[in-house]
């Protein structure tokens, strides 16, 4: 079938996959308090960026909305109580909690505190840019060391990479955009032995998704004493993407370290309204749980419709599957978005394409599946 004749047979089936309200320009949310996914305001389904579709805790969005009325204050206050709750969380003093507008804001700030004046940077090939993306204009060497055959990050690969003038060694646990989750006990020895050398900055993001984040963590690590900055964001699991809240977690020298590079100064980027959203949902692990495990369901259901149809793909610890395909990544996603109105986001890894698919709500995935089937039969 033809690409052009796909589209037409899809939209012909528009009846399966109906849009919702959200999707025909009128955005809807979810009421404070109920547990269901909200719809989309972006006009189309957007399963490229692990967004979380389950949205902020109901809580969260209670404290956003009385927080409103103190929108005039600067965020001072708010951010001393975050930054002190999750210092007691973690068993570190405030002064290594380091509060940002996204995690973004730190791999900006490690690009350029540990990548600045002609350092070198290692990290793996793929792994999540953003770090990588903001050394390289900074002057930094980047070294990028190819997957291992696990689609993981080659520790020992990695770690002999580093050369005298090395400032960072980047580590995505969970993995960005594989899925794959290092061993624990692994990458806890990796980080021992390379922060000898230079800082590592083990970026979590996808932590909350993998199981039990406090065994997982290399937060220890930093309780010790040894040069490990770990981020975490309020994005992913706490469904907070729009409200750019994250943290990260060091010593207190390369807390003051970061702080030299922070755009924003002492004080972090992120608003008042949105600290106080983050400091209610960091306290409701009830809807944390709630939402890992919905997520869980739809990845078990997602995998389960990949195996019916013959397409592999690599197991996720995360809220995004990565699967290779045969034909052009770009040209499926292309024509899956023209069809369906859902956007996936195409790769093209060490000569292989892929798919890289955000996980949704049951009826987005639906609406996905449908489409998904109809094209891999047909191209
Ligand atoms: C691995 C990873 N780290 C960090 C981020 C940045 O997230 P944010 O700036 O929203 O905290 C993302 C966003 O997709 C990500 O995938």
């Amino acid at each position: 079938m033809k690409r052009r004749e796909w589209i037409k047979n899809a939209a012909l089936i528009g009846g399966s996959l109906s849009m919702s309200s959200a999707l025909r320009g009128m955005p809807t949310v979810a009421p404070l308090g109920t547990a269901t996914p909200s719809d989309s305001s972006h006009g189309y389904i957007n399963l490229s960026i692990n967004e979380n579709q389950w949205g902020p805790s109901p809580k969260a969005r209670s404290a956003m909305v009385e927080a409103v009325s103190y929108a005039y204050e600067y965020p001072a206050v708010p951010y001393r109580k975050l930054r002190d709750e999750i210092a007691k969380h973690e068993g570190v003093a405030p002064s290594q909690v380091l509060i940002g507008a996204g995690s973004s804001d730190f791999l900006k700030a490690g690009s350029y505190v540990f990548g600045g004046k002609g350092g070198s940077i290692v990290a793996a090939d793929p792994t999540f840019n953003d770090l990588m993306q903001w050394a390289e204009p900074n002057g930094a060497k980047l070294f990028r060391i190819p997957w291992n055959d696990a689609h993981s990050p080659d520790l020992p690969a990695l770690q002999s990479a580093i050369r005298p003038d090395t400032g960072l060694v980047y580590v995505c646990n969970p993995e960005n955009p594989a899925g794959t989750l290092l061993d624990t006990a692994a990458l806890k020895a990796f980080c021992e032995e390379t922060s000898e050398k230079c800082p590592v900055f083990v970026d979590e993001a996808y932590i909350d998704f993998a199981g039990d984040a406090d065994a997982l963590t290399m937060m220890g690590l930093v309780r010790d004493g040894l040069p490990i900055i770990v981020s975490r964001t309020f994005s992913k699991a706490y469904g907070l993407g729009g409200m750019r809240v994250g943290y990260a977690v060091t010593t207190p020298e390369l807390a003051e370290k970061m702080k030299s590079a922070y755009v924003h100064g002492v004080v972090c980027g992120a608003s008042h309204v949105s600290i106080e959203g983050a400091r209610a949902a960091y306290a409701d692990k009830k809807w944390l749980a709630h939402v890992v495990q919905e997520t869980a369901k739809v990845r078990q259901d997602f995998t389960a419709f990949c195996e019916s149809i013959g397409q592999s793909y690599i197991p996720s610890h995360t809220t995004f599957v990565l699967m290779p395909v045969k034909q052009d990544s770009k040209m499926l996603a292309d024509t899956l978005f023209k069809a369906t109105n859902v956007k996936i986001s195409p790769r093209f890894i060490h000569n292989q394409n892929y798919l890289r698919i955000s996980l949704g709500s049951p009826a987005q995935m639906q609406r996905l599946q449908t489409g998904m089937k109809l094209l891999l039969a047909s191209t």
